[in-house]
């Protein structure tokens, strides 16, 4: 799927995105893994395809944000969230495959919940990566494909179906893609049936 129709998906799940989603991340527990991961991030943070800013609440009150998204409308959510919280982010509308920041520009870049969407996964972790500090970090929480083999050709069997509906692709490995981006992996976690993937890592081997 290209950019455009991804943009044009969120533009039409925005509205609804977050009740949507809140009930699924609360029974697979990625509402905690977020938090937790979050707290982690320090400094000039960059939250790519930060949808709705659903990370927003768990950032410390130190941090500088910064958020970037192809949809205008996931956006707009946002800014809603972000002045609900207090936060002065600074979000701007990008496609994470193109970023147009200086390269280690960021201390810590985050992605949630999007590798699974992105046109190119591998080119958009190599640019997360570009633009963060060498001493920076990446920090990823993503779905994917299961290694229990039951759920995951069950997976299989309905991804490319419901990526045409949605835009989001069910069976990809984020860990794969990680490794693929050549990011120098710190720690990887793997949580609700292998299905939820905590990864931190550094921009280069
Ligand atoms: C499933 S939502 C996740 C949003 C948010 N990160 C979260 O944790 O709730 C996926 C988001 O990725 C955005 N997206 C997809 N491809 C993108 C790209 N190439 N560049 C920027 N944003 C993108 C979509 O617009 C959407 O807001």
């Amino acid at each position: 799927m290209k950019s455009e129709e991804i943009r044009q998906k969120y533009e039409e799940t925005a509205p609804s995105y977050d009740w949507k989603i809140a009930v699924l991340e609360k029974i697979s527990g990625a509402d905690r893994l977020r938090r937790d991961l979050l707290k982690k991030a320090t400094g000039d943070v960059l939250d790519v395809a930060c949808g709705t800013g659903r990370n927003f609440p768990w950032y410390s009150r130190d941090c500088r944000i910064t958020g970037v998204d192809l949809s205008p409308a996931m956006l707009d959510q946002a800014r809603i969230k972000a002045v609900d919280l207090g936060l002065d982010a600074h979000l701007l509308g990008m496609d994470v495959e193109h970023l147009t920041f200086p390269s280690h520009s960021f201390d810590t870049v985050v992605s949630s919940l999007a590798v699974c969407t992105y046109p190119h996964p591998v080119e958009a972790i190599k640019e997360m990566a570009r633009v963060c500090k060498s001493d920076g970090r990446l920090l990823l929480l993503e779905h994917g494909r299961s290694d229990r083999p039951m759920l995951g050709h069950l997976q299989d069997f309905f991804a490319e179906r419901f990526a045409k509906h949605s835009g989001c692709h069910m069976n990809r490995e984020p860990l794969e893609l990680a490794q693929a981006a050549g990011i120098e992996i710190t720690s990887h976690r793997r949580s609700c049936s292998g299905i939820l993937h905590v990864i931190e890592a550094k921009p280069s081997k």
